[in-house]
């Protein structure tokens, strides 16, 4: 990869509006009367989850988890946990914000961690989706987007964490 890297668009800012839209409508749907606490993945979620939640007009409240992978890349047994929630979910309605899924890995990571908290119901909306890249099998509630298997950046999601603030959604062509 070079120092500079090309970025072709993938997703514009208004097809991502729309994709958030539909997902706030499907979220508002199902979750209006159940007051849920939606829980964000930091880093890459921060965009989304703002976007989405001032599009859903109904109580609700905000969390968010941090997780880091350490060795080398992510794989079972070297992910961690480095901020959990702050607010009690024993009972609550739950409804876990991705940027991406890629591999599974942290997904299933944080949905096993979470579960373990016994929440009333425990569900996942992501915005973008790389079946291509899976290595463990997650069940998506809530899915915008499809991506190839690129390295995509913007809209929240970074290289080398650079490229977050892009608006739209771009890959990453490699020019070597
Ligand atoms: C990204 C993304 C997901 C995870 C998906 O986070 O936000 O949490 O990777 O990858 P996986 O399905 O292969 O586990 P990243 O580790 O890049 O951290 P960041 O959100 O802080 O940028």
């Amino acid at each position: 990869m070079s120092s500079e890297p090309k970025l072709t668009i993938l997703f514009t800012r208004d097809e991502i509006t729309a994709t958030v839209k539909k997902l706030a409508a499907e979220i508002r749907q199902d979750y209006q009367d159940k007051h849920p606490i939606l829980i964000g993945v930091l880093k890459g979620s921060f965009v989304f989850m703002a976007d989405l939640i001032r599009l859903l007009d109904f109580p609700l409240e905000v969390e968010f988890v941090r997780l880091s992978s350490y060795g080398g890349g992510k794989s079972p047994g070297k992910i961690k946990l480095v901020q959990d929630v702050q607010s009690k979910i024993e009972g609550r309605h739950v409804l876990v914000i991705e940027d991406i899924i890629d591999t599974g890995l942290t997904t299933t990571f944080v949905l096993e961690h979470l579960g373990k908290k016994k929440p009333a119901s425990l569900k996942l909306c992501t915005l973008t989706d790389k079946p291509s890249r899976r290595e463990v099998t997650v069940n998506i509630d809530y899915l915008g987007l499809t991506v190839p298997n690129k390295f995509i950046v913007g809209y929240g999601i970074d290289w080398n964490e650079r490229f977050r603030y892009l608006p739209g959604i771009y890959a990453m062509e490699d020019e070597g």
